[in-house]
Order: structure tokens, then sequence, then C-alpha cells
């Protein structure tokens, strides 16, 4: 699978703002780039501790910080980028086939994970050397 990390893109999310706060709505192929079939969300992340570490085949996610802030290290086997996520207006969408690793996260932090497939542990790429070899 040729897909790349200058494919994933940072979405800046409407805000809705007034005196009593702000709304952030996100709807199917208007903000976020897909159907979405699942949503769930990493919440009590001991200081230290890395999630990800794996790819997946078809998968998209979008990915946010709802509260606090993480590191989400994205991989296409050639090239890597950092996005420091740490604001609940703005997602990143990592498309299928990236390796992705998600890293120091703040005190508190919870990270929605919005996917475009149901889950099976089928689509994932857990070793990096089998990763590398499906991207060829
Ligand atoms: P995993 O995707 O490896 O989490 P992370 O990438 O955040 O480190 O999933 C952790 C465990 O949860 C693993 O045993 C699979 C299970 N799981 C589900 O049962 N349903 C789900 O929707 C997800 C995302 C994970």
């Amino acid at each position: 699978m040729k897909s790349s990390v200058y494919e994933c893109s940072i979405v800046h999310l409407p805000k809705i703002h007034n005196e009593a706060g702000n709304l952030t709505a996100l709807d199917n192929q208007v903000n976020i780039p897909f159907d979405v079939k699942r949503v769930y969300y990493l919440y009590d992340v001991p200081g230290g501790a890395e999630r990800g570490g794996h790819g997946h085949k078809n998968l998209q996610q979008f990915i946010m910080a709802l509260s606090g802030s993480f590191d989400v290290l994205i991989d296409d086997g050639i090239n890597k980028k950092v996005v420091h996520l740490d604001r609940p207006y703005i997602g990143l969408h990592v498309v299928a086939g990236i390796w992705r690793e998600l890293i120091n996260f703040s005190s508190g932090a919870i990270c929605l994970v919005l996917a475009s497939e149901k889950y099976t542990e089928e689509d994932y790429l857990r070793d990096f050397e089998a990763f590398k070899i499906f991207k060829h």
C-alpha cells in the first residue's frame, strides 16, 4: 500500500462559541473525511505509557485530544511525522497503511478516536517488520 504520512492531515474543526462555552460538531463526510463506524476513547493513561504501536490495513482514524495532550508519531515506512494534539477542536486524520504510536500523554488526557471500520484484529499490523512488508 502506497499511502504516505503526507496524506495524513490536521483538521481544524468548527467551534460554536458563546458566553456559556464552546461546542464542536463532527459530521461524516463533512469534517470527518469518512463514515464513522466506531468510536472509542483512551483515558487514565499512566504517565510514560505508550499506546498504538501498530498499523491498519484498511481502517482510517480521526484522532483528537478532547482533554489534555499527547503526541502521535506517524510512519509510512519511509517518512515519519510527529503531531502534538492538545485542543478539542483539532483532529488528526490518519489514512490506512500508517504505523502510529501515541506517547507523552499528559495527566488526565482523553484521546477520542473515530474509526472508519468496525473492530477486527485482522486489520491490525502489530509487527513493524510485517508492516514494512505490507507497504511494499
Ligand atoms: P489497541 O487498538 O491495541 O489499543 P491502542 O492502539 O490504543 O494501544 O487495543 C487494545 C485492546 O483493546 C486490544 O486487546 C484490542 C481491544 N480493542 C477492542 O476490543 N475494541 C476496539 O474497538 C479497540 C480499538 C480495541
